[in-house]
């Protein structure tokens, strides 16, 4: 009895992890993304960062040659990390503010005060939005885990 409820318990869990999954985003495959800001997120990817990181971000844009450090193949983040998805490092490398995750030296540009540029001005939430939606693209794309 006991075990018939907890089988069910799991089943009911899963089902809800798949309802709240975006499209792609099974848990145990690519990491869990909001899909509207994903798509916000290639389009302004592809502006800002294919020129490095190519336009399927694997490394290998058309002046990537020309760096001093080989741009990083971005959809190999959560597998480099043991599966998951190292969100926070990886918005603060986009940033590039903050002192301990800037790697000076590293042909990766400091967004976040470019980003801050809006409509009337500057704003950290016209900054945070734009790498949200990166963030979120990237999520999108990573390479499911290796099979152990
Ligand atoms: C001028 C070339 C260039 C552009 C443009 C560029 N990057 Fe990079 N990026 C690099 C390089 C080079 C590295 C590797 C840096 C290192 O190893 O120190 C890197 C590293 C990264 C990393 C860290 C990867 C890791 O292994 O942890 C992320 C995330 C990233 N870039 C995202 C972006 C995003 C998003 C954009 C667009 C907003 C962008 N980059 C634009 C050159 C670039």
């Amino acid at each position: 009895m006991e075990d018939a409820m907890h089988a069910s318990r799991a089943a009911l869990l899963a089902g809800l992890m798949v309802l709240t999954s975006a499209p792609g985003g099974r848990s145990g495959d690519k990491p869990n993304y909001d899909a509207k800001m994903a798509a916000a997120g290639a389009t302004f990817f592809k502006v800002n960062c294919a020129s490095c990181h190519g336009v399927d971000a694997r490394g290998d844009g058309p002046i990537a040659s020309q760096l001093r450090f080989a741009p990083a193949d971005l959809t190999r983040l959560s597998r480099r990390n043991g599966g998951d998805f190292p969100t926070e490092k990886v918005y603060k490398t986009i940033d590039g503010r903050e002192g301990a995750t800037a790697h000076g030296g590293s042909d990766m540009p400091i967004w976040g005060d470019s980003f801050r540029v809006a409509k009337n001005g500057y704003s950290e939430k016209a900054a945070k939005e734009k790498i949200d939606r990166l963030v979120e693209y990237l999520k999108s794309i990573q390479e499911p885990p290796e099979k152990p």
